[in-house]
């Protein structure tokens, strides 16, 4: 039996539609998905939608029509785009579809069977946004995103999730390779260790949603439905599960890295109690932020992946309109997985994609196939040159070819584990490494000192070797850029890239005397205006985007808070999430009424700010309560500490310290190794800081300052004796010392010399 590989992306929700943040996933999976079938594996590619829950059936109601046609519109809309990039899926499932209503019901009355679904009352917080019960007082926002939850009193049928604590803790122990990264890993582990309680599985104040198999007046709860697709669209539970058998256990699950949990705890521990095998990997990856937060339609700051399709299938004018997409995705789906490390947060910009283009696609991998070929067709008439044997005359040519074989091997290393932008970064420097041999070379020189003959027999050496190197770089990154590798697949004369094979590539594949195809540009170079184009174009779209499935927009002023009080921001804040409109002014309002509320809390205070509760609040309180997060308010600008937030003039005129005082705190210096975002929290970092002796966590209110790249490997000063605080259910092990302008952006202290890391201020 040949080797199977089955992955899947997660089902995107049909509130609204797609944006780069979904097309990144799924072209990471569709570029794993063409290279394993390059290499001979037997490739399932899931990705779908998630049709049902309250979300849906509220911005339903708001675009005036019924969920069914909403999600049907929306649905569409992600499928589209899929098929216009050439996304090469292989089933695309919805959770209306009938084939998965059906499984999912039999899931839950499995579940039943087996005696882990009783039915229970339960009043509780639930917030609608992440379509989950939380731990909030009533009127309280909810812990996790800050957005306003739902006092919801039901009778619901329960899943008896806390049955599988010690289980899941011994599965995670013994399969480190089934959350990834290890960072994701610990989290979801504290989170287990921190206790699981029993999950409410269903919901009678919903109507869209899967019916409870003989009690149909409540409907599945969201998550189960949409978890349980990965096995409902392989055929589980219908009478032809033929591929289910062949394809589950999943061999990956890539997700962003906010449904980790959902990944791997309910989901884990559903397939535990119905008795199913248990996925491989569940891969979760960063965010790709713009304007230095993620792109939401809250927030309004969304980026399209039509908008840079269109953009660059345009400056093609020659091609066909749907030739046009495909080479505008492959643009999108180099620049993706080039530039965003796999698994950290990345910033996309407009800039950048055309910088990366310009050099990476155009005057690099472009430029090297057009002077190659175009050699080619000039002395050897076309036809792939037979180098002349040993081609010892030429300088360099030994040393390139024994470079390949590394090549390819530490492609395939870094690609197979995930590591794109180190695969692309291999690839590339063998383009340069190739260009820099022909500019050595310089085949084109006559040399008058050689015959006419000895000349051919080294310019055939030369371009054998470099249209034999392209080859094998094409091969490598076709499933990167799929339309121009195979554009210049049939320019080296080799036909369709799609048969062949990864597994045995090696130097020398490429035949002499073969015919090389049309020669036509690859890579048109972009210019300035291309990123005021795609800015332009994305501002124009902007309006459109906000309200789900382009429903008309509602009055603006709808649901903007009247008064700066917290209160009313709230409720703003209420009514924009519930009719789903005008959310980005109403978060906007709710962030600033926090803040004013901080300020003002911290002002009538002398004492240090309070104790944090455990589950943190919105991201601007959690700033303000961090041990010394230097953003909320700023803190007079006196010391090199932003002190802890409340900082009122700590040290008062007159009032000084003794240096036995000063002595007391230990300040040292560290460096960054991780940075990351705390998810729905815009001011934080989360950050993992070398101290020389250890390597500490600490939480930072610094994410509008810096972004995390930017931080890796940066020297720091550190407040290493403060006693640790929790924030968000993360602990803060010590403070990041930065001055605190008035009005402005933490600024970090550092040296401007090299000092060691765990080196003390004294
Ligand atoms: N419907 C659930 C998933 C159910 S899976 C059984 C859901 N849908 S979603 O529409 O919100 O999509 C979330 C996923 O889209 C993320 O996990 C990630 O894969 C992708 N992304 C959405 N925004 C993103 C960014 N800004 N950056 C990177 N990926 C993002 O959650």
């Amino acid at each position: 039996m040949s080797e199977k590989f089955y992955l899947t992306t997660p089902i995107y929700y049909v509130n609204a539609r797609p944006h780069i943040g979904h097309t990144y996933t799924t072209i990471v999976a569709d570029a794993i998905a063409r290279r394993k079938r390059a290499l001979g594996i037997d490739t399932w590619f899931l990705t779908g939608t998630d049709e049902h829950g309250q979300k849906i059936e509220r911005s339903a109601e708001q675009a005036n029509c019924t969920p069914q046609e909403f999600a049907d519109r929306v649905s569409a809309q992600f499928r589209g785009l899929w098929d216009r990039m050439g996304l090469t899926y292989d089933d695309f499932i919805r959770t209306t579809e009938p084939r998965h209503k059906q499984a999912v019901q039999k899931l839950f009355a499995l579940l039943m069977e087996k005696g882990y679904i009783y039915k229970g009352s339960y009043t509780g917080q639930y917030c609608v946004f992440d379509e989950l019960y939380v731990d909030a007082a009533p009127g309280a926002p909810c812990p996790d995103c800050g957005r306003p939850t739902e006092t919801v009193s039901e009778e619901n049928y329960f899943f008896k999730l806390s049955a599988f604590e010690r289980r899941l803790l011994e599965y995670y122990d013994e399969h480190p390779e089934f959350i990834r990264p290890e960072t994701r890993r610990n989290e979801v582990i504290a989170f287990v260790k921190s206790g699981l309680r029993d999950l409410s599985v269903s919901r009678t104040s919903v109507n869209w949603g899967i019916p409870v198999p003989g009690d149909e007046k409540h409907v599945i709860y969201v998550w189960l439905d949409a978890l349980s697709n990965y096995i409902t669209a392989l055929g589980w539970g219908s009478p032809d599960a033929a591929r289910y058998e062949k394809f589950w256990p999943a061999d990956l699950h890539l997700v962003g890295k906010e449904i980790i949990r959902f990944h791997c705890v309910y989901w884990p521990a559903f397939l535990m109690a119905a008795g199913l095998p248990l996925p491989k990997t569940v891969q979760a990856h960063g965010w790709l932020l713009f304007e230095e937060s993620k792109m939401s339609k809250s927030r309004g700051n969304i980026v399209r992946a039509e908008t840079i399709i269109d953009t660059f299938g345009a400056m093609k004018p020659e091609l066909a309109k749907a030739e046009q997409d495909l080479f505008g995705a492959d643009v999108l789906r180099y620049f993706l997985l080039r530039e965003i490390v796999f698994g950290q947060d990345g910033s996309f910009s407009f800039d950048a994609l055309v910088q990366r283009y310009n050099s990476d696609l155009a005057n690099g991998y472009g430029n090297l196939v057009s002077r190659t070929l175009s050699m080619i067709g000039r002395y050897f008439d076309g036809m792939v040159p037979l180098p002349a044997t040993g081609g010892g005359a030429v300088p360099r040519a030994a040393n390139l070819r024994n470079e390949i074989p590394g090549s390819i091997a530490a492609f395939a290393a870094s690609f197979d584990a995930y590591d794109f932008s180190r695969a692309l970064e291999t690839a590339w420097a063998l383009v340069a490494d190739v260009d820099g041999f022909l500019t050595a070379t310089a085949p084109w020189k006559k040399d008058d000192n050689i015959t006419e003959e000895q000349q051919q027999a080294y310019r055939s050496t030369i371009l054998y070797i470099a249209a034999e190197a392209i080859r094998i770089i094409t091969a490598l990154v076709y499933p990167v850029i799929p339309y121009s590798a195979a554009k210049v697949w049939a320019q080296l004369g080799l036909g369709d890239i799609r048969k062949a094979d990864l597994k045995n590539l090696k130097f020398g594949g490429l035949k002499p005397n073969t015919k090389l195809g049309e020669l036509t540009p690859l890579f048109p170079r972009a210019d300035k205006e291309t990123i005021t184009h795609m800015s332009e174009l994305e501002q124009k779209n902007a309006p459109a985007q906000a309200p789900a499935a382009e429903s008309p927009a509602p009055a603006a002023e709808a649901a903007a808070p009247s008064t700066s009080k917290l209160r009313s921001a709230i409720d703003g804040l209420a009514v924009a999430m519930a009719e789903s409109t005008n959310e980005t002014a109403a978060v906007a309002a709710f962030e600033s009424a926090i803040a004013e509320t901080v300020r003002e809390s911290m002002g009538s205070r002398k004492e240090k700010p309070a104790e944090p509760a455990q589950t943190g609040g919105h991201a601007s309180e959690d700033a303000a309560k961090l041990p010394g997060g230097p953003v909320l308010p700023p803190a007079p600008a006196t010391g090199t500490i932003a002190a802890p937030a409340p900082a009122p003039a700590a040290t008062a005129a007159g009032d000084k310290i003794s240096i036995d005082d000063f002595s007391k705190i230990e300040l040292r210096v560290g460096q960054v190794k991780v940075a990351e975002r705390v998810p729905k929290a815009d001011k934080l970092l989360r950050l993992e800081v070398d101290l020389g002796t250890e390597t500490r966590q600490i939480l930072a209110g610094i994410a509008e300052a810096y972004t995390p790249e930017s931080l890796i490997g940066r020297k720091v000063v550190i407040v290493a004796n403060l006693a640790p605080r929790k924030l968000r259910g993360l602990e803060s092990n010590g403070m990041i010392v930065a001055a605190s302008v008035e009005g402005g952006r933490p600024v970090l202290a550092g040296f401007l010399e090299d000092v060691p890391v765990g080196a003390r201020l004294k």
